[in-house]
């Protein structure tokens, strides 16, 4: 299965099998995060510990994303685990964003994880399995890139954003309203990376290249915009 077809797919897994990963699936996701593409100017950075170095940690792995306090340093590492996020369902494993949750040992340029693990729980059949808003409600145009971009996971599922389209660009801004307010931690900022990963897959998928990604980040009024 394809990242673009994951996205149809996904869900976030909150219950996992106690059978361990071996050394060589470890070593495999490794390989792909030490791979996953960041957004031009960011370099986060990722660690996969076990979850008993967690605090409320939900799978028994997870991986630690540790970059500056900046608003697009959080919309990249959204961006990048986003993509583990599919690579990891695609490849037959469980995962979910974890907001909640974090190392028991503080770290200053911890950001956020996301847990995965070996599961049964299913893929979901297709996207009448998720509960989002209308592409109506979060979209001015109803064509293939909404429909992936609706799908993005969200902290609360707040789906706190809205996509304009005018030609050749694809904007996402953030419209966080009611708790999203008071969520801890910038969430938000992290759902915008997200969406705009399913974007970009969405456009690779209908032939139109992604040339530039250009972010306007200024707390819950952010931006990201995809030139194609
Ligand atoms: C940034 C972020 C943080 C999240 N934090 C948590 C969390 O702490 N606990 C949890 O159970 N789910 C968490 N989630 C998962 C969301 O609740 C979930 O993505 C949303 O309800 C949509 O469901 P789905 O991923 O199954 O499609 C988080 C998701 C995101 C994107």
């Amino acid at each position: 299965m394809t990242l673009y077809e994951t996205i149809f797919a996904r869900r976030s897994v909150r219950r996992y099998d106690k059978t361990p990963l071996d050394e060589a699936e470890l070593s495999g996701i490794k390989t792909y995060l030490d791979g996953v593409k960041q957004l031009p100017g960011q370099s986060a950075r990722f660690e996969i510990v076990d979850s008993d170095k967690l605090k409320g940690g939900l799978a028994p792995y997870a991986i630690l994303a540790f970059a500056d306090d900046g608003d697009a340093a959080r919309v990249n590492i959204g961006y990048a685990l986003q993509g583990v996020d599919l690579y990891l369902q695609s490849a037959g494993y469980g995962s979910v964003w974890c907001g909640m949750a974090k190392p028991k040992e503080p770290q200053s340029d911890y950001r956020i994880l996301l847990g995965f693990g070996k599961t049964s729980v299913p893929l979901r059949k297709g996207e009448e399995e998720f509960k989002r808003s209308k592409i109506a409600n979060v979209s001015n145009e109803d064509n293939d890139v909404a429909r992936a971009a609706r799908l993005a996971p969200s902290a609360v599922n707040l789906q706190p954003w809205k996509l304009t389209f005018t030609d050749g660009n694809v904007t996402v801004r953030s419209s966080v309203r009611g708790i999203g307010r008071a969520l801890p931690g910038r969430l938000y900022l992290f759902d915008l990376g997200i969406i705009l990963k399913h974007v970009e897959l969405a456009l690779e998928h209908s032939g139109k290249q992604p040339v530039e990604f250009k972010l306007d980040c200024n707390g819950k009024d952010s931006m990201v915009q995809a030139r194609y």
